[in-house]
Formats: C-alpha cells, sequence, structure tokens
C-alpha cells in the first residue's frame, strides 16, 4: 500500500501534492517522489526515506514551479527502497511519468518482452515496466496515451491505482484502478488525484470514486471522463459530496488504526496470497522457497525466531508444519535463542518473522543462526527492512503498513505465508493427497470471504466487551491450533486494556491454574468444532462447576457450547489447520472494545513501541 497524490489545476501543484504526500505518510513510507510539470520541463525528484527528506531535496533545488505534478510516498513491493527504485518513474523517451500503488504480477514476462524491444530499465520496480509497456503501446498504435494505458493494462495481471501523464501533452492526467484505492478530487477547472480525499479535502469536498476496474482521463479544462478498463463502455461519473473530516479519512473512518487494520485483514489476506496461490492450477508459487527448496525438504528440522505476536505466529507455523509437511519444527523466543548457546547444525533451516523487520532480538538470533551455518529464512511485512537483507531468502507478507502498535492483520498475514509454504513442503515432499492439496488451497482462498463474516459480530463483542470491561483479570484457553491463538488474545487484551491476561493450552487448566477460578474471573474459551471439541467442552464444564464466567468463540451453529457459557461468539466454520485465521479475529475486536470502553490510547499503549528496535 503506498499515498499517490496528483494535480492539474491553476494553482502551483507543489505545494498541494507535497502536503498531500505528507498526509498520506501513514500509507507507506519507505521512500517518496514528485514529478512536476512546468513549461515544457519535467522534473522528478525522488529519494528514500520519509517525504520530510523529500521536501529538504526539492527545496534545495529551489525550482518548485508548475501547475501538474504527481507525487508517490512508497511501500515497496518489488525493489528495496532506495532512490532508484522509488516513484515517479519515467519511460525510456523521458515523456511519460507513472505513479502505481499495488502489484503488477507479471511484470517479470512483460519486462522480458520489452527489453527484447530494446527498452532499458533503471529500476527493479514492476511499476517501471508499466510506464514503458504504456509508451511501447502508444508508438505501435500510434494511439493517446489514455488509449495506449487502457491497452496496456488490458495486458497485466495485478492491483494499481495509477496516475500517467505526457509531458507533451501537458493538459491531462490518466488514472486508473484495480484492486487499490483512487479519489479524483473534482474543484473548479482543477482536479486531484489521490489514494484517499485527505490531500484535496481542504480544498473541494466534490469526489469521484473510481470503481475497480475503471479508468478517466482528467482534462484541465474539460473535466472528467471515466470508462471502463476491459470493454471501453463510458461510465457517468458519480461525484459524491464528503462529509469527512481530514482526521476520519486517515483513519478511513475508523476510530483508531488498530480497529482500521482489523478490519483491512481479508483484503490484506488476499493481497498476501495474491500470485502465490494459485488455485485453478493446484499450485503454490513461492519464489523465496521454490529457489531453496532442496534446503527445506533436506532440512532436518526447522527452528522458527521471533517476539511477541509474531512468536505467536510461529507456534501456529509449528502445529501446521508438524501436521501437513511432517517436518519438526521448534519455536524459540528470539530474545531468549540468542543468550542460551543454542545447537544450531549446517542442515537446519532457521524461520525468522518480523512484521517491523527491525526487532533487535530477532535480527541478534538471526545473525548467530548464520553464523552457525544455518539457512535462514526471513517473513517479513516491510520490503527492505533489515531482516529481510539479513535473511538469505524470504517471503514478504503483503499486510500493507501496520500503524497500530498491537500487531492485527500482521498477525494474520504471517500465518497466511507460512501455511503456504508447510502446504508446499507437505505437496513436495509428498505427506499430503492431491485431494487434500486441493481442498487446502480452496479453503484458504476463502478464508478472506470467512473473516468477513467473523467481523459481524462486531455489535455483540461490543456488548460482551461491555460486560468484562472492568475484570482485574481473564484467562484464555485453546487446544492444538487454537492454543496459540489463546496466548494472542491475552497478550492483545494486556497490551491494550492492561487487564491481566494469560493464554494456557485448555487441558493444562487442572494443573495449577484452574485454582484461579471464581466468579470474578472471566475465561475465554476457544471451542471450535475441530480437533479435540469434545475434550474442550469438559473443560469448559470444569470452569463452569467453579463458577467461572465463560466465554466461548464457538462455530457457527454450535449449541453444545452455548448451553454452558454466558456468551458465546460464533465464527465460520473451516478445516482445522486454518481456524486460527478466523478465531483470531473476535479476540482483537474484544479487546479493542474493552480498551476503547477504558479509555486507553489503543494505537499507542502506555511502554509500548511499534517495533522493538532495542535490546
Ligand atoms: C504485538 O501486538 C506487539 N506489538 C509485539 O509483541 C510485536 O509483535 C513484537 O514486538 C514483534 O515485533 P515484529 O513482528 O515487528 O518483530
Ligand atoms: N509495486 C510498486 C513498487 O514496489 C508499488 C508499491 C506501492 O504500492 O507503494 O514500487
Amino acid at each position: 500500500m503506498c499515498g499517490i497524490v496528483g494535480y492539474i489545476g491553476h494553482r502551483d501543484a507543489y505545494p498541494i501534492v507535497l502536503k498531500g504526500l505528507q498526509r498520506l505518510e501513514y500509507r507507506g513510507y519507505d521512500s517518496a517522489g514528485i514529478a512536476l510539470y512546468n513549461d515544457g520541463e519535467l522534473k522528478v525528484s525522488k529519494t528514500k526515506g520519509k517525504v520530510a527528506d523529500l521536501k529538504a531535496k526539492i527545496e534545495s533545488e529551489n525550482n518548485t514551479a508548475g501547475t501538474l505534478a504527481l507525487g508517490h510516498t512508497r511501500w515497496a513491493t518489488h525493489g528495496v527502497p532506495n532512490d532508484v527504485n522509488s516513484h515517479p518513474h519515467m519511460s525510456n523517451s523521458g515523456n511519460l511519468v507513472i505513479i502505481h500503488n499495488g502489484i503488477i504480477e507479471n511484470y517479470e514476462s512483460l519486462k522480458k518482452e520489452l527489453k527484447a524491444r530494446g527498452y532499458t530499465f533503471e529500476s527493479d520496480t514492476d511499476t517501471e515496466v508499466l510506464v514503458n509497456l504504456i509508451e511501447d503501446v502508444s508508438k505501435k498504435e500510434n494511439v493517446r496515451l489514455g488509449k495506449a494505458v487502457q491497452i496496456a493494462l488490458n495486458q497485466t495481471v495485478g492491483a494499481y491505482a495509477i496516475a500517467v501523464f505526457d509531458k507533451t501533452k501537458p493538459n491531462e492526467i490518466v488514472v486508473a484502478r484495480l484492486g487499490s484505492p483512487l479519489a479524483i478530487g473534482v474543484g473548479e477547472e482543477e482536479f486531484f488525484i489521490a489514494s484517499d480525499a485527505s490531500p484535496f479535502i481542504e480544498f473541494t469536498s466534490n469526489a469521484i470514486y473510481l470503481e475497480d476496474g475503471e479508468m478517466a482521463v482528467v482534462r484541465r479544462h474539460k473535466g472528467v471522463k471515466v470508462r471502463k478498463i476491459k470493454d471501453d463502455q463510458l461510465v457517468d461519473p458519480y461525484v459524491q459530496e464528503l462529509q469527512m473530516n481530514l482526521e476520519q479519512i486517515e483513519k478511513s473512518n475508523f476510530d483508531h488504526f488498530m480497529l482500521k487494520e482489523i478490519y483491512e485483514q481479508p483484503s490484506a489476506i488476499t493481497d498476501t496470497y495474491r500470485g502465490r496461490l494459485l488455485v485453478n492450477e493446484g499450485i503454490i508459487r513461492m519464489a523465496g522457497v521454490d529457489d531453496n527448496l532442496e534446503r527445506f525438504l533436506n532440512a532436518r528440522r526447522i527452528v522458527i525466531v521471533a517476539c511477541g505476536t509474531s512468536w505467536h505466529a510461529g507456534l501456529v507455523a509449528e502445529y501446521i508444519f508438524e501436521d501437513l509437511a511432517r517436518i519438526p519444527v521448534e519455536v524459540e523466543y528470539a530474545s531468549e535463542f540468542r543468550y542460551r548457546n543454542p545447537i544450531i547444525n549446517s542442515d537446519d533451516v532457521v524461520i525468522a518473522i518480523s512484521q517491523s523487520g527491525e526487532t533487535a532480538d530477532t535480527m541478534a538470533a538471526i545473525k548467530l543462526a548464520k553464523e552457525k551455518g544455518a539457512f535462514v529464512f526471513g517473513v517479513c511485512n516491510v520490503v527492505g527492512s533489515s531482516i529481510s537483507r539479513e535473511t538469505n531468502a524470504g517471503a514478504y507478507t503483503h499486510a500493507g503498513p501496520e500503524i497500530g502498535v498491537a500487531s492485527t492483520k500482521a498477525f494474520t498475514t504471517q500465518i497466511t505465508v507460512l501455511t503456504l509454504i508447510a502446504l508446499k513442503l507437505a505437496k513436495a515432499k509428498g505427506n499430503i493427497s492431491n485431494t487434500d492439496f486441493h481442498m487446502h488451497l480452496r479453503e484458504l482462498e476463502m478464508i478472506p470471504h470467512k473473516i468477513e463474516v467473523a467481523l459481524e459480530a462486531n455489535e455483540h463483542i461490543k456488548e460482551v466487551a461491555f460486560k468484562y470491561k472492568d475484570a482485574r483479570n481473564c484467562l484464555y484457553l485453546g487446544r492444538g491450533y487454537n492454543f496459540p491463538v489463546a496466548l494472542e488474545g491475552a497478550l492483545k487484551l494486556k497490551e491494550i486494556s492492561y487487564i491481566h491476561a494469560e493464554g494456557y493450552p485448555a487441558a493444562e487448566m487442572k494443573h495449577g491454574p484452574i485454582a484461579l477460578i471464581d466468579e470474578n474471573m472471566p475465561v475465554v474459551v476457544i471451542a471450535t468444532r475441530k480437533g479435540h471439541y469434545e475434550k474442550v467442552v469438559s473443560n469448559i464444564q470444569e470452569i463452569k462447576s467453579r463458577s467461572g464466567k465463560i466465554i466461548g468463540i464457538v462455530t457457527e451453529g454450535d449449541t453444545s457450547v452455548r448451553d454452558l457459557a454466558d456468551y458465546v461468539i460464533e465464527v465460520p466454520d473451516t478445516i482445522e489447520s486454518l481456524t486460527p485465521l478466523v478465531t483470531t479475529i473476535p479476540l482483537q475486536l474484544l479487546s479493542y472494545h474493552i480498551a476503547v470502553m477504558l479509555g486507553k490510547n489503543v494505537d499507542q499503549p502506555r511502554n509500548l513501541a511499534k517495533s522493538v528496535t532495542v535490546e
């Protein structure tokens, strides 16, 4: 995810686009750039770093005139964050300039064809391929920019929100969207392009939100013409009058980034498995694993190192890898692993999981594992982060920036990547039947929809939160795949509401923790109708017989737990190995609502930081 901004009209474009980037920086912030057109000249300034770095760079050159500009703050997906890979990108002729939010999945094959036709490339990005494809089409078909963009986009696979202009025809910008948001601010003989309305809300409250599969030619004096990319059908644009304020827009009308990110999980998981989970072909494509498959297949064991929520994702992976791929797995707190003189062998594969890619303990664990000869594979959410550069190979989650300190979409996208790897290895080792493999692929593909359904319980969860917001302690119980989810649910509650909470394997209760049970102890029990369901029901009965208050996370339609629990929260049914992806959702919402009701700073809880870069 990133931020795109554009302006064409009668004002100075630079200050509008720069401030727009500052407002969109929450969407992605590893590099930034602005292309500015003035009187026949096109100036492109871009740099690794923040928008503030870009501002300093441009203003040092003291040339900011022009009434046409495009700006971009990047969240890299292809090509590490550096000056060259930053946007805007220009075509070989230097006439076309583009900014892009999204992923062009088939960029490698397109790049190969363009290279064969003599095109050269400065960057490693998919975006530079797209702008040269547009140029190539424009030349071959001898068509205007709008038609060239349309033809080119119909040759791409992936997601995009783009804005393009041709410096030889500076009275129009062409925009298009598929899978990434794009809004057009409609002013008096001036138009704004942006990922959301925050860059232009102070200039106009009239906006056109392109639908997926739509493009538009925005002309300085002639207005906006919208059409379908696929069939060229003209669309009558709906200009809506926005009733939002700036802060609301940045959070997309959510009260907190954490809630926004909880609700982004369906799209984040879709973005994470896009281009990797190929259900119709019955394959999983992951370059980082494909290129190192023998390493994984010959691994004596897999050692997972991580911290916090990422460590919980590692625990889920332990169940999946051992259950499906039959590869021994050990999960280590990175902070312990790095100091305990662990035994690591050259035939070990170490998987390091980190949302930020900057966690000091995890980085130290990686370095130790490499010193001892292990192959280290990274699962990170930030392209070009320290950990992603330190590991031998890796696979990115495509969750987009996670702003809330409490990790939510990072957790479910980490599990998605780890599930893809486990299934791929299970298939390669012949440890899963074709039928089961395809069933897992289809079920994984449906998970975003199932999370959407789980999110529908939000109002009910709010009622449950109100009931238990004053608890002093809370227990979370789960079995099997959902034991790590119990730990994660407890971490969510304690880190944002400051209520003490612990997660336990459900069967472990009778070995001590059951002494804690009384009428003041709420116990969240994950009791989906999978695995050892009947055993969990027995655990619930043990708690009930000691007056414990029970919140059951159950499979939709469950009646057994409903009869025993004080409250139940339903989640859609899915296969056992994928239940963590749905049972986590109500636990995230429960902790969020309790923290809000207690008046806590949900996005920046006390004592915490989004990335723990110190030991
Ligand atoms: C989880 O909600 C916390 N923010 C924290 O435990 C976090 O998961 C941990 O610090 C690891 O961070 P990383 O994934 O960026 O390495
Ligand atoms: N895929 C493009 C890149 O990596 C755009 C990423 C983004 O959305 O910022 O540069």
